[in-house]
This record gives structure tokens, C-alpha cells and sequence, in this order.
């Protein structure tokens, strides 16, 4: 008995997975998955460790906790200039990929087209195909992974509802500007099309540039599904707390979604996370530096062992073009990285929907501690050029 629904059958298991059990086999730096080696902020494990005390156990509401919603509705407001009703345009779900699965789930019929831009976040394709949506791809190209009008344009077709983007972009480091966005908006507009855009990194972002939410161009608030969390920002990937941003008849419709498949997350995590949002400014600031100066020392590290960095503008990834290094694809070099070198990469194929578009790329993260970066320094120089 073949007990495998067709429809994950095609998904196989995720790069990720193969990568960590290679590295942790040859006790490789592990540069692969996005996961910080350094300790979430005290702060935000006292405020866990206090609401379980003070007995927030039980479920939330299913659109998050009411101190949650108004501490996001309060940050857009104040960092964005967004004016955001925290009771009927916010859902709290576990985590951004939640956010993204109960959105495509709410919005999209089967038969409904999507545009993804593509190398990205590998849980978008099986989400549009869990939905019976279909996928239409935008290539990003390097150097500059930029979004051209005439090529976008193609795409959008009578049967696109959703265009779904990241930016700050994992995993080419891509920070779309006003003018990238501004193609995207009078697109969506044109088509009566909605955006759904990962904004999971807004807040690491480098060279004195801003993140610019696609909600705050104009005639787009209506139209846009904003989508983060607390994971990219606060050092704490395991507690899945993120949300979604929409007007209130588009998050209605993400809700019937959300209400079957969580109905809510971790109630003392979002009560924390409200704390963890309460933070002065300054916090986002540090982040920031300490990640421009992470940025700069492996773009240093990458470029010395002969590997060509594209520097990116946000996020904590590097692309970096390993061509020169003859291998036939980006999963033999990665193997070889890490069982010969030590270090792990991971090889970005699978975030494109022909993985010999990212036969020439490897991906690098360097939310690690200095002393696992300068470790990889040192083994890199083992590598031929
Ligand atoms: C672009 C992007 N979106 C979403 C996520 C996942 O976010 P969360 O952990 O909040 O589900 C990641 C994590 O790597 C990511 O890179």
C-alpha cells in the first residue's frame, strides 16, 4: 500500500533536512539553514516564562490575543505610518508559514493562478499546489534580481488572484525600492490582483536602507496581505508566532481558513511577543548593526576563499556564485563544502521551479556567532582557486 497522498507525493523532503544531517554527520560549520546560534534576548525569555506563571495556558482567541494585536497594530502604525484596526484587519497564526498557507488557502479557487517570484521560501510552491492553485514563475536574475515591467506583465493573466513576494528577499539578500514595488502595485491594480508579501526580514536591512511595506504605496492598503513575525526579529525561530495584515474582508476570508487548520497559536508566546513588540527603537537599531557587521565579515570570508558574493541589501543570507569551481550543480559543490571543507551551504535549486536555475549559486547565512564565522574562514582556505 502506497499510503502517500498524490497531492505531497511530488514535494519530496526539503534540501534543508539533507543539508543539517550532512553537516552534523561531518561536524560542519553549518552556514545553511537560517537558524541564529546565539541566544534569544533575555527580555523576551522572561516575558514567555512570566505569562506561563501568570497562567495564560489555555487557547487564544483565533485571531491572536488582544495585547498582541494592539502592540502590531501600534509598531505599523509608528514605524510604517499604516493605520491598522488590531481587531479586524490582523490575524496571529503560528508563524509566517501558516500566514502564507491560510491566506493562499482563503483566497485562491483551484484552477486560480499565482505569481511567485522565484528563487523563494520553499513553502510557497506546495502551498499554492495544496490550494490547486498554479504557480506562475518571475524569475529574479543577478545581478540585481530586479522585477522588469514588461516580464511581470506577461504573467498576469484573467485567472491570477494572488502575486506573492518577499522582501527583504531570502534567499538573494534583494531589498525591492519604491520603483520595484510601484511596477508590482499598478500591476495588481490593472488586474484587480492581490499582493501577499513575506516580510519576515523587514527589520535586518544594511547600508542605511529601509524596508518599504507594498501596503503603504498608494491603492494598495486595500489589496495587500502583509505577512511576518517575530522569528527573523527577535532570535526566535521556534516559537512560530507571525501574522497577517489585510483589510477586513481579505482577512475574513484568510480566517475561514485559519480557524481549521490551528485555530490559534501559543498563547503565552503571543503574550510575550507583545512585550517583545513594546520595545524601544533602539532594539531594531542593534539589530541591524550587528547583522550589517556579520554581513560584511562573511562577504570578507567568501571573497577571500575565491567564492563571488552578491552582497546583499537585507536579510541574513548571502548568494554567492560558485561557477567557477566546475562542479555540475550547486548540491555537488554544497556536498563537497561540507564533507571536504566543513562548512555547509545550502544549494538554492530547489528554491526555483527548474533547479538549473540555481545550478551556479550557493547560499550562505550568517545569523552565527563570530566565532563560527571566522571558523569557516579558516576552512574555506582549504578550498582550491
Ligand atoms: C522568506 C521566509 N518566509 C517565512 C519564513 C518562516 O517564517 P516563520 O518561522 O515565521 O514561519 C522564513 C524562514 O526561513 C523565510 O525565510
Amino acid at each position: 500500500m502506497n499510503p502517500m497522498a498524490k497531492r505531497v507525493s511530488r514535494f519530496g523532503t526539503t534540501i534543508f533536512t539533507e543539508m543539517t544531517a550532512l553537516a552534523n554527520e561531518y561536524q560542519a560549520v553549518n552556514l545553511g539553514q537560517g537558524v541564529p546560534d546565539f541566544p534569544t534576548p533575555p527580555f523576551l525569555r522572561q516575558a514567555a516564562a512570566n505569562a506561563i506563571e501568570a497562567g495564560i495556558n489555555q487557547y487564544a482567541p483565533g485571531n491572536g490575543r488582544s495585547r498582541l494585536r494592539t502592540a502590531l497594530a501600534d509598531k505599523m502604525a509608528r514605524v510604517y505610518g499604516l493605520s491598522v484596526d488590531p481587531d479586524k484587519e490582523i490575524i496571529v497564526m503560528q508563524g509566517a508559514t501558516e500566514a502564507i498557507f491560510a491566506t493562499i488557502m482563503g483566497l485562491i479557487d483551484p484552477g486560480d493562478e499565482v505569481i511567485v517570484l522565484e528563487p523563494c521560501y520553499d513553502s510557497y510552491v506546495p502551498s499554492i499546489i495544496m490550494a490547486g492553485g498554479i504557480p506562475r514563475y518571475y524569475t529574479l536574475r543577478p545581478p540585481d534580481w530586479a522585477i522588469k515591467r514588461e516580464r511581470l506583465a506577461t504573467l498576469f493573466t484573467p485567472r491570477t488572484r494572488l502575486i506573492l513576494l518577499n522582501t527583504p528577499h531570502n534567499p538573494t539578500g534583494k531589498l525591492f525600492g519604491h520603483e520595484e514595488l510601484t511596477i508590482v502595485a499598478e500591476l495588481c491594480q490593472q488586474h484587480d490582483v492581490i499582493a501577499v508579501v513575506d516580510e519576515v526580514y523587514e527589520h535586518i536591512v544594511f547600508d542605511g536602507r529601509s524596508h518599504l511595506p507594498l501596503a503603504t504605496l498608494p491603492g494598495m492598503a486595500n489589496r495587500t496581505v502583509t505577512i511576518s513575525s517575530l522569528g527573523k526579529t527577535f532570535n526566535a525561530t521556534g516559537w512560530k508566532v507571525g501574522w497577517a495584515i489585510a483589510a477586513p474582508e481579505i482577512t475574513q476570508a484568510i480566517f475561514r481558513a485559519h480557524q481549521f487548520i490551528t485555530f490559534c497559536g501559543a498563547a503565552p508566546l503571543q503574550e510575550a511577543a507583545a512585550a517583545a513588540l513594546s520595545v524601544a527603537d533602539e532594539y531594531y537599531t542593534e539589530l541591524r548593526e550587528m547583522y550589517q557587521r556579520k554581513r560584511d565579515m562573511l562577504v570578507q570570508i567568501l571573497t577571500d576563499a575565491g567564492i563571488r558574493p552578491f552582497t546583499p541589501q537585507g536579510t541574513y543570507f548571502i548568494m554567492a556564485d560558485i561557477s567557477q569551481f566546475g562542479f555540475a550543480d550547486d548540491i555537488s559543490f554544497c556536498r563537497y563544502l561540507t564533507t571536504e571543507i566543513g562548512v555547509a551551504a545550502i544549494p538554492p535549486g530547489s528554491f526555483y521551479h527548474n533547479p538549473a536555475d540555481g545550478a551556479h549559486f550557493a547560499r550562505f547565512a550568517f545569523c552565527k556567532t563570530d566565532a563560527a564565522l571566522e571558523e569557516a574562514a579558516k576552512r574555506l582556505q582549504k578550498l582550491p582557486h
